[in-house]
């Protein structure tokens, strides 16, 4: 009989590490494991300009009726701006508000495997742990080019570059826009250009996820290669989540952009998104998309939100610092300044698997057997006991 053959999968390794840290008694225990940001309380607040937005939403909305497939217009047309700035490129733009970048990811998938059934996707190795399984669920290849230099922990850019230069007119590159995750390790701007130019050259569709805007160097400095690169090519795809610069992870908020060739070209590629979404999920949740509309067109909720998510930055940027220089200190040694130049939420330790569960059993400190840490779910007062781990299990 049908579900007859189905045998349990395990649950999600970083949600299951959670559960284990939490079930972990020792009260010196951290969490450096699953991907949210954590303020010095060790929570992950709702933010001020959110309850702000949310109390003028309670007062003033008359409806809940269905929005439509595409979701809410008004904010697909803000987040564009939030993400293309004035680039050029935007007057050959749509959106389609998504169930989170997730629902992007895998909307935008499905379209590219509409258009192209044999379509590869290029993804960096390491890459985010869902963009694979997404990939492959819509029946695209994957297949990854080199990215993280497990020595200098930074990205390797001309074996990224040499090995673009396989990709072609059939092929997808997926780039995250800034805050790689999981390894912290960006590009720079001149590694976009140079990826700009391949793309031009050899005609593959660049594919942007940008889950953390804000989070690296500011809301505007972390669009530059994104901005740049939409410019030149002829067409691209963009996936954006509010999920963490809008605090808004279980509101399930994002965005899926299409750049054409020609505004007809994408509002065609729209609406093949929109047939998608209908044979999936029919229409996206509301809430998030109007909080986050509300937010970017009201001067004072943006000046608000803007200036909390600078203070989320830098308390990232503190605790990345304050870690780095206590391992220098400790070991005499310059081998942990890569943590300083990651951008982001995460870091990539370039620690063993085994090394990761030695640095819970035996010092109760929760990170993913990839090594990659969520530097934001570090206390101030945590940094020494970790700095000290770390060593300990690295020694020898
Ligand atoms: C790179 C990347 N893309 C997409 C997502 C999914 O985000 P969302 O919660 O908006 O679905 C994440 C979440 O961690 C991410 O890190």
């Amino acid at each position: 009989m049908i579900l007859d053959n189905l045998t349990p999968v395990g649950l999600d390794p970083i949600l299951s590490l959670s559960a284990a840290c939490r079930a972990d008694d020792r009260p010196h225990k951290v969490d450096l494991g699953i991907g949210v940001y954590r303020d010095s309380h060790g929570e992950t607040p709702v933010m001020v300009a959110i309850k702000m937005a949310e109390a003028r939403l309670l007062e003033h909305q008359t409806s809940k009726a269905y929005v439509g497939m595409a979701g809410n217009e008004s904010f697909n047309e803000s987040m564009i701006n939030l993400l293309l700035g004035e680039s050029k490129a935007k007057a050959r733009a749509v959106g389609v508000q998504t169930p989170g970048a997730s629902g992007a990811l895998r909307m935008l998938a499905d379209v590219i495997k509409m258009s192209t059934p044999d379509a590869t996707v290029w993804l960096s190795d390491l890459s985010y742990a869902n963009h694979a399984p997404i990939m492959k669920t819509a029946g695209l290849n994957v297949r990854y080019y080199p990215y993280f230099d497990p020595e200098t922990k930074l990205v390797q850019a001309d074996a990224m570059l040499a090995a673009l230069r396989e990709a072609g007119k059939n092929d997808v590159v997926l780039l995250h826009g800034s805050c790689h995750n999981p390894t912290g390790a960006d590009i720079d701007l001149d590694t976009w250009k140079n990826i700009t130019t391949l793309a031009v050259s050899q005609g593959f569709l660049p594919f942007v996820d940008m889950a953390y805007q804000g989070f690296g160097d500011g809301m505007d400095e972390d669009a530059a290669g994104l901005r740049y690169l939409v410019d030149r090519v002829e067409s691209m795809v963009i996936a954006s989540s509010c999920s963490k610069n809008f605090g808004l992870y279980r509101e399930r908020t994002g965005i899926a952009v299409v750049v054409g060739k020609t505004l007809e070209q994408a509002q065609a590629v729209k609406s093949r998104i929109m047939e998608s979404a209908r044979g999936t999920y029919t229409m996206p949740p509301d809430h998030g998309a109007a909080l986050v509309d509300m937010i970017l067109r009201d001067t004072s909720l943006r000046t608000n939100w803007q200036s909390e998510v600078s203070s989320m930055r830098q308390r990232v940027q503190t605790l990345r610092t304050l870690l780095a220089d206590a391992l220098r200190e400790k070991s005499g040694t310059q081998d942990w300044e890569f943590i300083k130049h990651h951008k982001g939420m995460f870091s990539v330790l370039g620690i063993t698997a085994e090394q990761a569960q030695a640095m819970r059993n035996d010092h109760a400190v929760y990170l993913v057997d990839s090594g990659r840490i969520n530097v934001a779910g570090l206390q101030e007062s945590q940094v020494n006991s970790v700095a000290n781990a770390l060593l300990k299990v690295t020694a020898g």
